[in-house]
């Protein structure tokens, strides 16, 4: 199987990958992992402003992880995999997340409250991630979803809300892609071997 796409238009021009849509959304859970674990590792030494940018920086990006997820990527799942109590915990974890980041809004970063809500919102991203990856991907990984395509479709408007918010778009190159493929070997056999179902 092919996972990647490349548009390799002449030998001058850099090969563009671009990723497939659980590449995608799996490198934004894992820059959402590093950022949690780097607020766990530096808040007893950085400043309360400091503090404040590393919540709004995470934030940002699970708010925006999760708009493409609501936008684009759950309604073709649930459309291909048929299974609306999955994808209906799925939306809830998210309605929860964004009730932690609403509340954590409302908390100044000097406020000892402030450290535990983030540390909420990370148990709660990391049990979310983990269906997800775990449940959700490998029944896309078997479907006919079109991986490539929507990874496309959710790179793009990634992009566009990015660029909106005064965010540096991402770019996918092909050293990317080769570290991804191995988590989505992983996926694959798992979904063929049976594990990960419900
Ligand atoms: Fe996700
Ligand atoms: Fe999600």
């Amino acid at each position: 199987m092919n996972f990647a796409h490349t548009n390799a238009a002449s030998d001058a021009s850099p090969a563009v990958v671009y990723p497939d849509v659980i590449a995608l959304l799996s490198a934004d859970h894992r820059k959402a992992e590093a950022l949690f674990a780097q607020y766990e590792q530096t808040k007893e030494s950085i400043t309360p402003h400091q503090k404040f940018e590393l919540a709004k920086k995470v934030c940002g990006e699970l708010l925006i992880h999760m708009a493409i997820e609501e936008g684009i990527f759950y309604p073709a799942v649930r459309r291909a995999i048929r299974d609306d109590e999955l994808m209906e915990e799925a939306q809830d974890e998210h309605e929860s997340a964004k009730q932690l980041i609403i509340q954590l809004g409302e908390i100044q970063p000097d406020d000892p409250l402030f450290d535990s809500k983030i540390a909420s919102l990370a148990d709660q991203i990391d049990h979310h991630v983990q269906d997800e990856e775990s449940v959700m991907f490998p029944k896309v990984l078997v479907s006919d979803v079109d991986l490539i395509e929507l990874g496309k479709e959710l790179l793009e408007a990634k992009n566009n809300m990015r660029t909106r918010l005064g965010l540096p778009v991402e770019q996918v190159a092909d050293e990317d892609f080769s570290q991804r493929s191995f988590y989505f070997a992983e996926a694959s056999h798992s979904a063929e071997s049976g594990m990960g179902q419900r």
